[in-house]
């Protein structure tokens, strides 16, 4: 649907995205990081765009904390302003990918249905990471000091504590713990490139 607009009309521009594909030797596709505040999905998106550089891959990461500063300072974290977070970010995912890059998206993207409609936006090339860190482990990071404010009140609706986050039902990669530790942010990013690798988006 077109929602708003009306009397619009899409042009198709000649150069292709099978032709910047090949420029780049590369495919475009997005590695969309769900998980709790403090599960480490910056950390890891950032590793994983540092390894693609290394190997000559392009690469761009849209973090979710990052991207509230401009393109969606104006939502806060309700229900409906985290849908129009997703869905947005999930757009600007899809042009990035159109553009022959990785794009890698790091927000918690709580809700499975805002997830899987950017899953449904681009059905061959969405790659869902879940970071599966135990609330424990995440509050007691508690990098950003959120987590303390969230069990004394002061922040409302804060992810785990008083706001639901549901798992990927099914996802392509989880990243865990292993025997209560955690694997380094440079072996879990080595996952995810070895994977898009094998699914043939980097060459
Ligand atoms: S969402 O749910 O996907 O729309 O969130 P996202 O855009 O990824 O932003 C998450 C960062 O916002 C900070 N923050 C909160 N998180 C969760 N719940 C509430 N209420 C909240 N308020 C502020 C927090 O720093 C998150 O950063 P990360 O990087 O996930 O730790």
């Amino acid at each position: 649907t077109l929602g708003n607009s009306t009397n619009i009309f899409w042009h198709e521009c000649p150069v292709g995205k099978h032709e910047r594909q090949r420029l780049l030797d590369q495919k475009g596709c997005v590695v969309w990081i769900t998980g709790l505040s403090g599960s480490g999905k910056s950390t890891l998106a950032c590793s994983i765009s540092r390894e693609l550089h290394t190997r000559g891959k392009l690469s761009y990461v849209l973090d979710g904390d990052n991207l509230r500063h401009g393109l969606n300072k104006n939502l806060g974290f309700k229900a409906e302003d985290r849908a129009e977070n997703i869905r947005r970010v999930g757009e600007v995912a899809k042009l990035f990918a159109d553009a022959g890059l990785v794009c890698i998206a790091s927000l918690i993207s709580p809700y499975r249905k805002d997830r899987d409609a950017c899953r449904a936006m681009l059905p061959e090339s969405f790659i869902e990471v879940f970071m599966n860190m135990p609330l424990e482990l995440c509050e007691a990071r508690d990098a950003k000091g959120l987590y303390k404010l969230a069990r004394a009140g002061k922040i409302k609706g804060f992810t785990g504590i008083d706001d639901p986050y549901e798992p990927p039902l099914k996802c392509e990669i989880e990243l865990s713990q292993k025997d209560g530790i955690c694997p380094a942010p440079g072996a879990m990013a080595g996952k995810v490139v070895s994977y898009l690798e094998e699914k043939g988006f980097l060459e």
